[in-house]
């Protein structure tokens, strides 16, 4: 038999949202609304050249992030989706035995990210009311510590951390921890009270920032997102990228999104008031969900989840659940929500 990695070959694979014919897919957090019509003409204008490499600085695109966001393109990185920029910083950051601290539950590619790279992953409790529990984080902290994961919105649970909560904790993190804020959800996030990582970036010289051109901007398929963080920093994640990682009709998309940001924040505004109403009508119905900053909504199901989640599944519904912790539903258009609430109304109430 070939010789394979051990540690490899007892990860489990990171599992994709489920979608069935006929049925309403909610379980991967995807942009509902249809590509742009002026992405598509942009995109469509550079399909007669993908005989050719891209460039593979991504300049235009960084130089567009850096002018949107306030930074220099040096402090700009990007990959094959957020996700790539963060497996970057993680090979960037922590050598074998190393630990990365995140909270749990969280988005489900970090434990597996961490220990691809040879290092060990420290989980750390949600609070009862499924925020980060940072004084925790902060206690986890040890010599071998390389990196902390900060994921806010929080993906499953939807909820943020606050600036003055940050604020603290970085007061107890050393300053050769790198400290990743993944915003993958931050445009759906209209509580003044979150932190904003850009104002943290500037702060402090351990921060880096992720974000992502799949959710907001609705450029899931073609894969693209970044980091925002120190030149030191950026340097490395260029130099453990696989070369010309993002293609050509990417680079182009995300450039055409940020001329068409107003046209998509419409959009975001949409299923945010959705959002609202979706978590009304599951209250009324007796369900008790914590409010959500992102573009899903999170039920701690417990041991029913498997359960509700083939009654949803009864009902025409996709949602991703998760063991026997919970089950976490994305915000589709309206007729995507009714569908949804439509099938939770069939479900006796358990979280
Ligand atoms: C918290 C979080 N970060 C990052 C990502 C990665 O997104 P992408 O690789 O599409 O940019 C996701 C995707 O679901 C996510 O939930």
């Amino acid at each position: 038999m070939v010789h394979q990695r051990a540690k490899i070959e007892a990860l489990p694979a990171y599992v994709q949202g489920k979608s069935l014919p006929d049925a309403v897919k909610l379980s991967s957090n995807e942009n509902p609304y249809p590509p742009l019509e002026s992405v598509l003409q942009a995109t469509h204008e550079r399909l007669s050249r993908f005989n050719l490499y891209p460039d593979m600085g991504a300049i235009e695109l960084r130089e567009r992030i850096a002018a949107r966001h306030g930074v220099r393109l040096e402090e700009v990185s990007v990959g094959a989706g957020s996700v790539e920029v963060l497996s970057q910083l993680i090979n960037a950051s922590a050598d074998e035995g190393d630990e990365v601290i995140f909270a749990w539950r969280s988005f489900e590619a970090y434990p597996i990210l961490i220990q691809v790279a040879g290092a060990e992953p420290v989980r750390v409790p949600l609070t009862a009311d499924e925020r980060h529990d940072l004084d925790a984080m902060a206690a986890a902290v040890t010599e071998r510590t390389r990196l902390i994961l900060i994921c806010t919105p929080n993906n499953p649970t939807g909820t943020t951390v606050h600036a003055d909560e940050l604020e603290r904790f970085m007061a107890k993190v050393p300053e050769d921890v790198l400290v990743v804020i993944d915003e993958a959800y931050v445009h759906f996030d209209n509580d003044p009270k979150s932190v904003d990582g850009l104002d943290f970036f500037r702060r402090y010289p351990n921060i880096a920032v992720l974000h992502t051109f799949s959710k907001a901007y609705g450029l899931a398929g073609l894969r693209v997102g970044y980091a925002i963080a120190p030149e030191r920093v950026t340097t490395n994640l260029r130099r453990v990228a696989v070369p010309f990682g993002v293609n050509d009709l990417a680079q182009t998309a995300a450039i055409a999104s940020l001329d068409a940001e107003d046209e998509l924040n419409a959009r975001v505004e949409l299923l945010v008031a959705e959002r609202a109403r979706v978590l009304a009508a599951m209250r009324e119905q007796g369900w008790k969900p914590v409010d959500s900053l992102g573009n899903f909504i999170w039920l701690r199901t417990g041991e029913h989840t498997p359960a509700v989640d083939e009654a949803l599944r009864a009902g025409g519904v996709i949602a991703r659940a998760y063991g026997v912790d919970g089950l976490r539903v994305t915000i589709g258009d309206p007729a995507m929500n009714d569908t949804f609430l439509a099938a939770l109304a069939t479900i006796t109430p358990v979280a």
